[in-house]
């Protein structure tokens, strides 16, 4: 079916100057951005996104990591848009990335790993909303 999910190019893509390139490979895979924005993420955006890692030890490092300078996020639709855009970011470790994947390509370390996308259809409804106001996503 037709879905869409969230995404976000984070800071180390960003300040490497390749969001274009992970844009293509997002469209390459058959995905299509029906929403953009590039923001620089308050503390209190970067906690309430990330909430459900609240209690992880990564935490601190991470919100530090998100507001570390702009980043761009994204609604993307297409035919199983969560399982797709899943499949072109690889595994959340670049170390385990699939060839031909984002993070394969580009991901720094398991914390700076160029992209955050759903892992669940609930989960990409939650975090559009978070971003965006329905009339910014234009389909
Ligand atoms: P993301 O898909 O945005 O979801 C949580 C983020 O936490 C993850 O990508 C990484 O950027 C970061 N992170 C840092 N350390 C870890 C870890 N050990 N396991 C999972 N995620 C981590």
């Amino acid at each position: 079916a037709t879905e869409r999910t969230f995404s976000i190019i984070k800071p180390d893509a960003t300040r490497r100057n390749l969001t274009g390139a992970v844009t293509k490979m997002l469209e390459e895979a058959g995905l299509r951005v029906v929403a953009s924005k590039r923001i620089q993420m308050t503390q209190a955006q970067a906690e309430g996104f990330y909430a459900v890692h609240k209690e992880r030890p990564f935490f601190n490092d991470l919100v530090s990591f998100m507001i570390s300078g702009p980043v761009v996020v994204q609604v993307l639709e297409g035919e199983d848009a969560v399982a797709a855009n899943r499949k072109v970011m690889g595994a959340t470790n670049p170390a385990q990335a699939e060839e031909g994947t984002i993070r394969k390509a580009y991901a720094e370390s398991i914390e700076a790993n160029s992209v955050h996308g759903s892992d669940s259809l609930d989960n990409a409804k939650i975090e559009i909303d978070f971003f965006f106001k329905p009339e910014e996503i234009v389909g």
